[in-house]
Parts: C-alpha cells; structure tokens; sequence
C-alpha cells in the first residue's frame, strides 16, 4: 500500500466533508435569500420584553432573523399571525426551545432544541415577542 497516497487521500476526504459542513450548517440552509419575511414595526420596549430582546438576539434571531421578521430560506417570522395567542400560546414557546419543532406550518425544515436558556428566559423572549406582535396588529 502506497502509505502518503492513503494519508492524501484521507486529508482530501477530511477537507471536503469540512468544506461541505462548514456550508451546510450556514444561516442560509435551503438556497434562500436570508431576506426578511414580514416589514416589522419595532416599538419601544421596556421591563421583560428589553431584556427578551436581548435573549431573543442571541438565541433565536441567527434563524428567525431581525425583529423576528423571518429569513428567506432559514425560518419563518414569529411576528405572524400564525403565531397569535391564540393559536399559539406562551407554551409552545416554551416548548420549541426545549424540544425543538417538527416542521408543519412552513417548509423551512425542524426546528432543533434551543440549548442552554431557561424557562425564564423564554418567558422574555415571549413578552419581546409578543409586544412586537401588538405593534404589528396581532393581538
Ligand atoms: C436553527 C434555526 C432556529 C432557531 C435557532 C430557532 N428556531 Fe424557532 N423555528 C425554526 C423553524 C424552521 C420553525 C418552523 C417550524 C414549522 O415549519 O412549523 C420554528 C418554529 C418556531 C415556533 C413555532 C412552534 C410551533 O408550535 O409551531 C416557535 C414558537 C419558535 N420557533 C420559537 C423560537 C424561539 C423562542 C427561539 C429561540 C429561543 C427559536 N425559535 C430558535 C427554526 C429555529
């Protein structure tokens, strides 16, 4: 066996599962465009729904995007009226960060578990998320 074509072989295998990784796992999952879904008015927020913006920023705009506006391609807007009270309520909020989403209302693909955040924490992003939906007209 020719032991440095082997080793060339394997490295060249390694670098193009990586490459390919490394693309797969971007922001931009199936070919969209990463634009915003819905316009968002953003109000002024104060109390839980600042700090949820914060929250919301680090965890869940990388998909959800800006304001929770959507991205095209990645995950759709929680400033939806899909996504009213009353169709979905403070716990199923509660429950996609824990559990993750099995897609059904979109064609993004599952949403995985959120690691790392705290029922607590969710809970401001619920009333971030919620002040912005009755900015928006979803009450
Ligand atoms: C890796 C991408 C990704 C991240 C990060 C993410 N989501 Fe999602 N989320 C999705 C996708 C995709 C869907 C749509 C599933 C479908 O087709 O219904 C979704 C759906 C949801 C839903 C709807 C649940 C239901 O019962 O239909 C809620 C609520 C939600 N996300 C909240 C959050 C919150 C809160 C965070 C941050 C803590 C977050 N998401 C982070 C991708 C993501």
């Amino acid at each position: 066996m020719n032991r440095p074509l082997v080793i060339t072989v394997v490295l060249l295998a390694a670098l193009v599962l990586g490459v390919s990784f490394y693309f797969s796992d971007g922001d931009n999952r199936s070919g969209g465009t990463g634009a915003a879904l819905v316009q968002v008015k953003v109000p002024a927020l104060t109390g839980d729904a600042k700090s949820g913006e914060s929250l919301f920023n680090n965890k869940c705009a990388s998909c959800h995007g800006e304001n929770a506006a959507g991205q095209d391609g990645v995950a759709p807007p929680l400033v939806h009226i899909i996504y009213e009270p009353n169709h979905h309520g403070d716990a199923s909020f509660q429950r996609a960060a824990q559990n993750g989403v099995r897609a059904h209302h979109w064609r993004f693909g599952n949403m995985p578990p959120v690691e790392g955040i705290a029922a607590y924490e969710v809970e401001k992003i619920i009333a971030y998320v919620r002040t912005l939906q009755r900015a928006n007209g979803i009450n």
